[in-house]
């Protein structure tokens, strides 16, 4: 298997700063003296910030209730609640016997990634991939539709002519691209579906109501990019599929990265709305759109401003208190106003680069929760580097206390959430979830390499399951399985005669 790129395109643990939120190389020393952070003012917000962000079993029952709830509700009719319950036309999973060349396009972060797979049945399986990683310039993700389509295609057909080796495509055939898009889309057929909304910090204009695969279709033409797009899927739809292809006990994909979302293998019979399209299949996948969920949440003054002041207010409430985009924000928003008015780095001073919103990433507070040394010298060092803050040690350790705060409040809700969907397959279906192994694949750089969240996590899991019952729920991380899903999917709708 060759591959030629390493990292996740839409799954990114990094939101990329405009150029003005450069962090300073050479750090200049802002503070004249060291001053140590007044613990009687930071104390009391601490305190508050804690009890705000506290999950104990009751919140995260009421979530995983709640989260249950609001998808029958979201289930029974379009708009019924919070949780979108798109139906993903998605409606046979991998079974292992595709075979062909097809082309994956994964679009949902600030990179995207183009990847080939030359897939050879239930005996060879995957025989090659090969993939590339392209990052979005931040101004693409502020322009036009057209702009932004215009600069996919073109790097899709650069990548589809350097097409060799291991990969053959059938003479007189048009090469077919799993497309994952992971934004929400209500999806008209496999292969259409209008965009809702964007997220994750997207503004690109003329895209929303419209038709993304008729927007790539007619960027290709335009690029002279001889391609077409036999599948449109979420990302976690993609994830689904390709962990499927190994196993078969896989029924719930999740993301937690820049954004998050979960898809499940849902009963036709359960879907109320789904009467009118008259499903062949016993089952269909059902994207959830969770990011949007927002019943009974634990939050607290920074998150409202945060949201307040979003580009998107009062959207995506449930990504914006556990993904990746918004942890190390929400972390920035408590400490300028520990600095303000609790003297955490001395008097009311505030660093100026910390006035800046997204300054702190979710990788920073990650690295700096990675800290074991006595002095916290790391965080020390992330606080100076990012912000030329010095610190002492009882501030650095209020920051610590704070990011634990943000990860655990985070991971413990994510886990409630993945509670919630078990739950309610299970009520449909009794034994069929927590009476055998049942896998939840999972991808998303914020659990891969965060280990404290995806340690919260898993607490939760077990806390609200019990023991036993959690033993059977093996949440698997399912590194880039999105791009081979995508092109398995692509593959079983494929418009040229097949037998798989
Ligand atoms: C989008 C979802 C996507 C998730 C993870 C969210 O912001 O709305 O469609 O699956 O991010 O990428």
């Amino acid at each position: 298997m060759s591959v030629t790129a390493s990292s996740p395109a839409v799954r990114s643990f990094h939101v990329s700063r405009s150029p003005s939120h450069k962090r300073v190389s050479k750090p200049r020393v802002i503070m004249s003296a060291v001053r140590s952070s007044d613990s009687l003012g930071v104390a009391p917000i601490l305190t508050k910030l804690k009890k705000d962000c506290a999950t104990p079993l009751p919140v995260l029952r009421h979530v995983a209730d709640a989260m249950a709830f609001d998808m029958r509700a979201g289930l029974a009719v379009d708009g019924g609640s919070d949780l979108k319950m798109i139906l993903s036309y998605v409606d046979t999973l991998p079974t292992g016997n595709e075979k062909g060349l097809f082309y994956a396009l994964d679009l949902g972060g600030t990179n995207f990634r183009v990847l080939r797979v030359q897939l050879g049945g239930k005996e060879e399986r995957v025989i090659a991939t090969e993939f590339e990683q392209v990052s979005i310039p931040q101004e693409l993700m502020f322009a036009t539709s057209e702009e932004l389509f215009n600069f996919i295609a073109s790097a899709l057909g650069k990548f589809a002519q350097k097409e060799g080796g291991n990969f053959e495509l059938p003479q007189g055939r048009t090469r077919e691209i799993g497309f994952t898009f992971s934004f929400p889309v209500k999806q008209t057929s496999i292969k259409s579906g209008i965009l809702i909304k964007w997220t994750k910090g997207f503004a690109v204009s003329g895209t929303a109501g419209k038709d993304v695969v008729a927007c790539l279709n007619e960027a290709m033409e335009r690029q002279g990019t001889d391609m077409q797009v036999s599948a449109l899927v979420n990302d976690t739809v993609g994830t689904l599929a390709g962990a499927r292809y190994w196993d078969d006990d896989v029924m719930v994909a999740v993301i937690l990265g820049t954004g998050t979302n979960a898809c499940y293998v849902e009963r036709a019979d359960a879907i109320p709305k789904l009467a009118k399209r008259m499903s062949k299949s016993p089952i269909t996948i059902v994207n959830t759109e969770w990011g949007a969920f927002s019943n009974g949440l634990p939050l607290t003054e920074f998150d409202r401003e945060m949201d307040a002041e979003s580009i998107n207010p009062g959207e995506q409430i449930f990504e914006k208190t556990i993904s990746g985009m918004y942890l190390g924000e929400i972390v920035r928003r408590v400490l300028v106003k520990m600095a303000k008015v609790g003297g955490l780095f001395g008097g009311s001073y505030v660093p100026e680069k910390l006035i800046t919103p997204f300054f702190l990433r979710t990788p920073d507070i990650c690295a700096m929760q990675q800290d074991t040394s006595r002095d916290l010298e790391a965080v020390e060092s992330v606080l100076y580097d990012i912000a030329g803050i010095k610190s002492d040690l009882s501030a650095r350790k209020t920051v610590v206390d704070i990011c634990d705060t943000i990860a655990k409040r985070g991971g413990r809700l994510a886990g409630a959430g993945i509670v919630g969907i078990l739950q309610k397959m299970e009520e449909d279906s009794k034994g069929v979830i927590f009476g055998k192994r049942t896998v939840v694949a999972m991808d998303g750089g914020l659990y891969e390499h965060y280990p404290q969240y995806r340690g919260y996590l898993q607490e939760a899991v077990t806390e609200l399951l019990g023991s036993e019952i959690s033993k059977n729920v093996v949440i698997e991380h399912s590194k880039d399985g999105s791009g081979i899903g995508a092109a398995l999917l692509a593959a079983a709708n494929s418009k040229y005669e097949h037998d798989f």
